[in-house]
This record gives C-alpha cells, sequence and structure tokens, in this order.
C-alpha cells in the first residue's frame, strides 16, 4: 500500500502521457510512494485508501469533465475526504478554448473542498494566455494546468517544479529512505 493515489481520466491519451512523466519524475524523487488509477476501472471510493492524492482531469466538451469522470461525478457526493491532502492536475488547450481553460481543475477542486479536503498544488497563472477558466481563484491555478496542445515543450519543466511542490507540501521526506553512507 502506497501513500499517495494517482486517479486520472484520460479521452485521448495526453493526461495518460502525463502521468507516465509524474510516475518518471517520482521515481527520481521520491520513489515507491505512487499507485496509479485510471478511473474508467477503479471506483471512486477507492480514493478513501489514500492520505495523498494527485487527481488528473483534462477539460472537454467546452468546460466539462473528461467522460470517465463525469460519468462517476456524483459518487463524490458520498466521499468523506476529511483529512486528506489532494492536488489536481488537468490538461487543456489554451488557444482553442481560452473562456474555458483548465475548467475541470476548478470544477473538482471545489469539489474536493466541499468534501472536507485539504487542496494543495496551486500554481501561478503566469505564462498561459486565456480569457477564463474555472481552475483559477485568487489568480492562481488550483493545481498544475498543462497544454500539450500548445506548449508541451514547457510540460516536462511544469510537472518537475510541480512534484518538488508537492514533495514539500504532502512533507514526503518521512517516506523517504535514509541514505546510508
Ligand atoms: C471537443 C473538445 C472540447 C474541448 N474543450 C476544452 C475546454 O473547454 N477547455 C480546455 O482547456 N480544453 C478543451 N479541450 C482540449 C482537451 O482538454 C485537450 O485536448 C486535452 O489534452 C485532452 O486530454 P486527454 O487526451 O487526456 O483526454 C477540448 C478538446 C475537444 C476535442
Amino acid at each position: 500500500m502506497t501513500p499517495i493515489g494517482l486517479f486520472y481520466g484520460s479521452n485521448t491519451d495526453y493526461t495518460r502521457l502525463v502521468v507516465d512523466q509524474i510516475i518518471e519524475e517520482f521515481e527520481l524523487v521520491a520513489p515507491n510512494l505512487l499507485t496509479i488509477h485510471n478511473v474508467a476501472k477503479t471506483p471512486l471510493d477507492k480514493m478513501l485508501t489514500y492520505d495523498f492524492l494527485i487527481i488528473g482531469c483534462p477539460t472537454w466538451n467546452i468546460g466539462q469533465l473528461q467522460d470517465d469522470w463525469d460519468n462517476h461525478f456524483l459518487e463524490l457526493d458520498s466521499l468523506h475526504l476529511v483529512g486528506k491532502q489532494i492536488a489536481i492536475f488537468g490538461l487543456g488547450d489554451q488557444y482553442g478554448y481560452p473562456e474555458s481553460f483548465c475548467d475541470a481543475i476548478g470544477i473538482l477542486g471545489r469539489k474536493f473542498i466541499a468534501q472536507g479536503a485539504e487542496l494543495v498544488g496551486y500554481t501561478s497563472t503566469n505564462g498561459y494566455e486565456f480569457s477564463y477558466s474555472a481552475g483559477v481563484e485568487d489568480d492562481r491555478f488550483m493545481g498544475l494546468a498543462l497544454d500539450d496542445e500548445n506548449d508541451s515543450e514547457a510540460t516536462p519543466d511544469r510537472i518537475s517544479e510541480w512534484i518538488w511542490q508537492l514533495v514539500d507540501e504532502f512533507d514526503l521526506v518521512r517516506f523517504l529512505e535514509p541514505i546510508v553512507g
């Protein structure tokens, strides 16, 4: 049993490929802490078995959740998430959908907060071009926004910085093996 569960949904594999990058990055900085679940195949109450959650959801259909998240969204109403720390990443297309860029981050983020979770992993909106996002609160994304349609070269550094931020905010140092010299 790992302390962190990563739950993601993906219609056209962009998010799945980002999950692969997150796995690689975690193996470098905080190995053996992560279990991956595709929400198309895993019931959402499995989230209750983890203290820390990383959530991946692209925005689809102009401001909507990805299909599998959308199909299971109402199940979140019955999850008691007090004591969980949750970090969300979302994929979107800032030029194709500038008025609903990465809305899914905010739709899920506000739901998790309503269910009692603490949301971490907020990031700056600097470096993005869009006019509105439901994923923004107080001028910050409520998670990590990625745009692999237009800005894929920025993705590896954004992921890497975010993972270090999560190591700090989840306080993962306590799970790391000491280096015996
Ligand atoms: C029909 C359609 C609607 C979309 N709507 C949005 C949107 O409202 N906001 C956004 O940021 N991206 C939107 N996107 C872009 C997707 O989020 C983007 O392609 C993402 O990388 C898909 O991730 P996935 O392959 O993991 O499903 C849309 C894409 C399509 C094809």
